[in-house]
């Protein structure tokens, strides 16, 4: 496989995926969209994952952005057809079934913002900037910005971020709701091994079943998502996972996952 997105994986099923083009700030081209594509469908079967962290190459980078390079004389139709590359890549992370953790680890720009907005979590280093800067190129956002920031950060803020284009920070990046937790870069790393420990310790179809419920809901009106909720809810009754975590609870021990 190609070498434009790193894979690792450790033995409990988290993994690690790496934008790897840090000369030109990890910003996606046909190439790395292609990569990370093919991570993905692998990673869709793969029967014991835990969760999954998405990160940039290098220190001064998540992803800065869809490849304007790439991009500039491209047809109408080709434009299309990158975009649709993206959005089904994107698409990929945001379904896999287990929490999707983006690392963002400096510039977080147009479709760099896009890819983060379709992770469960985003943990940022203080010196993250983030922005949906597509007006200045003379494009819209193209990789879901005009929909999941929306959705995220509110109607107000996304119209606000998306006509001017301006860059916040992480500090603002956190205040809007764009990211979970904001921290020096040398503590992200110590972060995010505590969250997986933490992820690692729960039951693996709990935390499933908790994602599935979280994001299929949010498509439905509330009747019809509390209903998903209940039979996701009485479905757990249904495996080992609900008598070892309440018997463990009852027992005063720690469960056995
Ligand atoms: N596409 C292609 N190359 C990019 C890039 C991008 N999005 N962002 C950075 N690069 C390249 C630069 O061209 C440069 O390459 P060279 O060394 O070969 O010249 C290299 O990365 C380093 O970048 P800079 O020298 O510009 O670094 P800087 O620290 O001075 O500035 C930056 C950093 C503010 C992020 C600046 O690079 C920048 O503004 N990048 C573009 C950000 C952007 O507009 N992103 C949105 C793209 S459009 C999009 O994403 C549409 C969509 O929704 C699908």
């Amino acid at each position: 496989m190609s070498d434009a997105v790193i894979e690792k994986v450790d033995n409990d099923g988290v993994v690690r995926l790496t934008i790897n083009r840090p000369k030109a700030l990890n910003a996606l081209n046909s190439d790395v969209l292609s990569a990370l594509e093919a991570h993905l469908v692998e990673l869709e079967a793969h029967p014991n994952l835990r969760a999954v962290l998405i990160t940039g190459a290098g220190e001064k980078s998540f992803v800065a952005g869809a490849d304007i390079t790439e991009m500039r004389d491209k047809t109408p139709e080709e434009a299309r057809a990158f975009a649709s590359q993206a959005l089904r890549t994107i698409k990929r992370l945001e379904t896999l079934p287990v929490p999707v953790v983006a690392l963002v680890n400096g510039f977080c720009l147009g479709g760099g913002c896009e890819l983060a907005l379709a992770c469960d979590w985003a943990v940022a280093s203080d010196n993250a900037i983030f922005g949906q800067p597509e007006v200045l190129l003379g494009v819209i956002p193209g990789f879901g910005g005009t929909q999941r920031l929306p959705r995220r950060v509110g109607p107000a803020m996304a119209i606000d971020l998306v006509t001017t284009g301006r860059k916040i920070d992480a500090q603002e990046a956190l205040r809007i709701g764009l990211v979970n937790r904001v921290m020096p870069q040398a503590e992200l790393e110590s972060y995010v091994e505590e969250l997986t420990k933490q992820l690692k310790g729960n039951g693996p179809q709990s935390v499933r079943g908790a994602k599935q419920a979280v994001h299929d809901g949010m498509d439905q009106d509330l009747d019809s998502a509390l209903a998903l909720e209940t039979s996701l809810f009485a479905f757990c009754f249904a495996g080992q996972e609900q008598k070892e975590g309440m018997s463990a609870f009852v027992e005063k021990r720690k469960p056995n996952f």
